[in-house]
């Protein structure tokens, strides 16, 4: 293992930018980060100031083209990232890049080529996996502790929509929201998905529609082990950002709550009440962003393979695929039907 902190260049100083920067800067020790850019300078510097960052760099080619820098964080906007994951490949840098790859699945194949052929490591930011309720979840199927999965269900609702201008560049609830769930799916059963089916609709905000989205949906998913699940998504929780996952297994179930800021519980002649969940993945998935990174770091220093791999980042984006095509066509689709 190296005894050196890893050098580490940060691409995107927006909001998960500056999370993952943090965590680097203030929770990570076994990095450093040697320098940041964003083409919003002011964005990259406001980071910088706060974590300690010594120089923004004018533009992703300046931190690519360092020789001190060993690995990268690309943390821009989707539309840049399967591109500057064969840039930082070809510059020989390792990879942790924020998901999803890209909407398609030959940029996503083009950027994996060059990360195989350069021989870097890549991890991509499906941060639930190191979320602490979500990892027990995985340890009860591994362990056996609830006999054979039968029934999985992901219950996953934002407390509000974006942005529209967000939304129309995001690639759909699919590829922006879901793909977390996609990815849970295939992680917490250890299986992969055969078959899709979604009952959808616009029932938040019917810009969202005309902006050619969906806000709300039911996805049934088939894995190859004959396990059934279902994925429940909103856009819109009014008591906020609601995160659980449930499997029944032959031998019992196992499930998640959602995560506090406390355990107080007030009652009173009227009513017995807490507070609302952690609002938003910012508080609610701090610990996960974290861990991910520590893993990434982990995995470089060690000279190990990363936890989420490149196939990891693309098939949940299959998955995306089949969702959107079932919910066009109102049928089931098999992922061999989107996989080309
Ligand atoms: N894992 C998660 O939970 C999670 C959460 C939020 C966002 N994300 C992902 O992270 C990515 C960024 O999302 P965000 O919410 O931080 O968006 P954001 O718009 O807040 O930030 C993106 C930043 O990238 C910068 N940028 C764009 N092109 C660039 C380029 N070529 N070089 C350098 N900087 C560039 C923008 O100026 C902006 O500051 C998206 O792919 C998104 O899907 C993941």
């Amino acid at each position: 293992m190296s005894t050196q902190r890893l050098h580490v260049g940060i691409i995107g100083a927006g909001r998960i930018g500056k999370v993952h920067a943090e965590s680097l800067a203030f929770r990570v020790p076994e990095s450093r980060i040697v320098a940041i850019a964003d083409v919003n300078r002011e964005a990259a510097q406001a980071v910088a100031a706060r974590c300690g960052i010594a120089t923004v760099a004018e533009s992703s080619e300046e931190i690519l083209a360092n020789p001190g820098i060993e690995a990268v964080l690309i943390c821009s906007s989707t539309n840049t990232h399967a591109d500057l994951i064969v840039q930082a490949a070809q510059a020989g840098k390792h990879i942790f890049c924020e998901k999803p790859i890209a909407h398609n699945l030959g940029q996503i194949d083009r950027a994996l080529a060059a990360v195989e052929a350069a021989g870097v490591k890549l991890q991509i930011g499906f941060n639930r996996r190191f979320d602490a309720n979500f990892a027990r979840v995985r340890q009860a199927v591994v362990s056996g502790e609830i006999g054979s999965p039968r029934m999985l269900h992901i219950i996953s609702r934002d407390p509000g929509p974006p942005p529209l201008a967000y939304i129309r560049v995001s690639g759909g609830m699919f590829m922006d929201m879901t793909i977390h769930d996609f990815d849970m799916a295939r992680f917490l059963i250890g299986d992969e998905v055969e078959e899709i089916y979604t009952a959808g609709g616009v029932m938040v905000d019917p810009e969202i529609g005309l902006a050619g989205d969906l806000d709300t949906a039911l996805i049934v998913l088939r894995f190859r082990n004959g396990v059934i699940g279902t994925i429940d998504n909103s856009r819109q929780a009014a008591y906020g950002y609601d995160q659980r996952v449930e499997i029944l297994g032959s031998e019992g179930k196992i499930a998640t709550e959602n995560c506090y800021p406390n355990e107080a519980v007030i009652s009173t002649g009227k009513m017995v009440r807490k507070d609302l969940p952690l609002n938003f993945f910012m508080d609610r998935y701090t610990e996960s962003f974290a861990s991910e990174l520590r893993s990434f770091v982990a995995a470089v220093r060690e000279d190990q393979p990363t936890a989420v791999t490149g196939i990891d980042g693309r098939i949940p984006v299959v998955m995306g695929l089949a969702a959107r095509k079932s919910y066009d066509e109102q049928r089931p689709v098999r992922l061999e039907e989107v996989n080309g």
